[in-house]
């Protein structure tokens, strides 16, 4: 942006704050359709590979109250070309544990949740295949991984460089499942007026919902409109369509009312994806310098029976360090498992842990710093697509964030650091995420007064969108936020894709730039710069990717450094202060952008320390499939943090500069607790999460 611009890079308060905290923000469970809302509860299958042999509704459907029990026998028939889990109640056939068998629709939720308590289900199962492991004989290679990347890469003579490199690691790193718990259930509303359908519904992304309620329902698109401007958090498993949003437009199609259907939150580990669990060979040769001589970087990871979904997870390892010789694989094994998704940052998240983590063995073994031997394999282009950074900032991220946390005079000696009961150490990690923009379209009208109103299709999860589009839209109109009405979550906007992949504000944003562009242009050379008393509208688009994302390559940058802390008699890990510094461009709301960098970074640690879904191979089931027993992070997980960023800005990404940052946070960030995990109790862990029993 220009220095004439005044709003972005503000810390402007959210513009849907007071709304929120006043409990005035209509989610998608509190609309009121203007008659008695029906809700739907459903019967989930317990176990993973077979057929439904048995299923009697008939004492269900004899209680008070119950509307309908919708079974494989009577559901409503969904067309043809619906992908993964979407064709619910289409089939008696059984493809993971948790799949919808039945729903019952009824007066109340807790008369649809005793209902469902009386349908009694009969199972022919097979026994289930859920176990992941890299000696499995038929792990495949996809086709092509999420976002399109390769399945592979190979550069140079890997093994030969690594069998003749002075100083080498191999070592191999495990993450597991995990699940998504935003604090808002999904949540669908479903209302039929004739053959349309309105679904207020918790999602990142109408658009993304409405193809598949075309499809599944035989409609026009004009025949359904998604609406969720209001939504409780989301990490990817809002991006796309799930079984719940079918099940409620089925339902309320079925018995002639809206209806509601709200996840519990044991539903969220069965229906709505998980994060794929990762087995990761990491080799590293080097100089006696340090300087990388080759890297291999091989993913075993899992996949669904019913939909495969291939997770990018050494993608980040072709671009961040220099070395001649580099390879990456992706090996899945498809399992009686419910489809994984995204989950913020996919691939990257748990590929940094690996990466970042032997990253940092390689420094021991050489005796260097961790921060030095980064720096010292720094490429000069994109080692594996061989094009310039349009802007790469990562040492200059290590030496500010060195300079921060207070870094210099570090003991490179492992547990040698005491303070009373608790062992201490400090640990570093880069983190890296894609710079990327997608197609997006915009109207913007004005007034004879001069409001404007803003309209995209764009969303905001809780991310601060909403108020970043309005700081954009004011600054790219030469008006103040007052004077912008920005309207977004709802499929009848233009068009926009959804939040994900970190390129909501740059896809949305620089739709809105564009577009004033226009609307001012028309303005000046049509109207003598002031808007007519009719008022003006006017319709833009973006494309797609930016032109320059052929010649260069994009992407955000980041460091962490971390002290833990761990108490020797319990085994209890403590994250006492951390630093990050990134380069993420052009940082458009300081306030809304340092809570998301935090949130990323917390999610990174409670990775790091505490989530994990632990499947039981007997029966095929994930065990803790609740905040009991599934642990996120709370405040009192998370320390002083220091967030900051560098003062870039990336004009080859868009016009604002910016290069995305829902994901660059998570990214690295468990990796540096482990390695200062390391540095404080000379364990290396290599299985996360790194819970207290693993001090023993
Ligand atoms: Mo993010 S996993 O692209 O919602």
């Amino acid at each position: 942006m220009t220095t004439m611009d005044r709003l972005v890079g503000a810390g402007v308060d959210r513009i849907d704050g007071p709304a929120k905290v006043r409990g005035t923000a209509p989610y998608a469970y509190e609309q009121d359709p203007g008659e008695p809302i029906a809700h739907l509860a459903v019967v989930q299958s317990t176990v993973n590979r077979g057929r439904i042999s048995r299923l009697d509704p008939s004492r269900a459907e004899a209680l008070p109250g119950v509307l309908a029990v919708l079974t494989p026998a009577n559901a409503p028939r969904l067309g043809k070309g619906l992908a993964s889990d979407l064709p619910v109640l289409q089939s008696l056939d059984v493809h993971y544990q948790g799949q919808v068998v039945a729903a019952v629709v009824a007066e109340t939720s807790e008369i649809a949740k005793a209902a469902v308590g009386a349908i009694a289900v009969g199972y022919d199962a097979e026994p289930p295949d859920v176990a992941l492991s890299p000696d499995r004989e038929d792990l495949y290679a996809p086709e092509k991984l999420m976002a399109g990347f390769a399945t592979d890469s190979i550069i140079g003579d890997v093994d030969g460089a690594l069998a003749a490199a002075v100083v080498s690691i191999d070592a191999t790193y495990e993450t597991p499942t995990q699940h998504h718990n935003p604090i808002e259930m999904h949540t669908s509303m479903a209302r039929w007026d004739g053959d349309s359908l309105t679904l207020w519904d918790a999602d990142q992304g109408p658009h993304n919902i409405v193809n598949d309620l075309v499809t599944g329902f035989g409609l026009d698109a004009g025949q359904v409109r998604v609406i969720s401007p209001y939504v409780g958090g989301a990490f990817g498993s809002k991006a796309f369509t799930h079984p719940n949003q079918m099940l409620a437009a089925m339902a309320a199609r079925v018995v002639g009312r809206t209806v509601v259907y709200e996840l519990t939150r044991q539903q969220m580990f069965s229906l709505v994806g998980h994060r794929t669990p990762t087995i990761q060979r990491l080799r590293l040769g080097a100089d006696p310098e340090g300087r990388l001589t080759a890297i291999s970087h091989e993913v075993v990871e899992h996949t669904a029976r019913i939909a495969e979904f291939a997770e990018q997870t050494a993608t980040p390892t072709r671009v961040l360090y220099a070395a001649p010789h580099r390879r990456t694989t992706h090996r899945l094994a498809r399992l009686d498992v419910p489809p994984p998704t995204i989950m913020r940052a996919p691939g990257e998240t748990p590929g940094m842990f690996a990466l970042e983590s032997a990253m940092d063995e390689l420094a021991v073994v050489l005796g260097l710093d961790p921060v030095e031997l980064r720096i010292r394999n720094e490429p000069e282009r994109d080692p594996e697509r061989d094009l310039p950074w349009s802007t790469r900032n990562l040492v200059e991220c290590l030496r500010t964030g060195a300079e921060r946390f207070g870094w210099a005079g570090r003991d490179l000696r492992p547990g040698v650091r005491t303070e009373g009961r608790w062992l201490v150490g400090t640990g570093v990690a880069s983190a890296t995420y894609p710079t990327r923009r997608r197609k997006a379209q915009c109207r913007i009208s004005v007034d004879g007064a001069g409001r404007y109103v803003v309209e995209i299709d764009g969303s905001d999860i809780g991310t601060g969108a909403w108020t970043a589009l309005t700081q954009i839209a004011a600054d790219a109109l030469g008006t103040d936020m007052a004077s912008v009405e920005l309207r977004i979550g709802d499929s009848r906007l233009p068009f926009a894709g959804g939040a994900g992949g970190s390129t909501g504000l740059a896809s949305w944003g620089t739709a809105i730039v564009f577009t004033a562009r226009d609307l001012r242009k028309q303005l000046d050379e049509q109207h003598g710069g002031q808007p007519p008393a009719g008022g003006l509208s006017v319709d833009g688009e973006l494309p797609g990717e930016s032109p320059h994302a052929k010649t260069h390559s994009m992407h955000a940058y980041g460091a962490h450094f971390v002290e833990v802390r761990v108490d020797r008699d319990s085994g209890e890990v403590r994250v006492p202060r951390a630093t990050s510094v990134y380069d993420a461009g052009t940082i458009v709301n300081a306030k809304t952008a340092r809570s998301q960098l935090l949130g990323g970074f917390s999610m990174g640690v409670s990775m790091a320390l505490h989530e994990g879904s632990v499947t039981d191979e007997r029966y095929g089931h994930y065990v803790n499939h609740d905040l009991a027993e599934y642990h996120v992070a709370t405040n009192a997980d998370i320390g002083e943090i220091d967030i900051s960023w560098l003062d870039v800005d990336d004009q080859l990404a868009n016009p604002i500069g910016l290069k995305g940052i829902g994901e660059i946070g998570i990214t690295g960030a468990a990796a540096a607790v482990a390695n200062a995990y390391w540095h404080a109790t000379r364990l290396r862990i290599r299985d996360l999460p790194i819970t207290p029993d693993k001090y023993f």
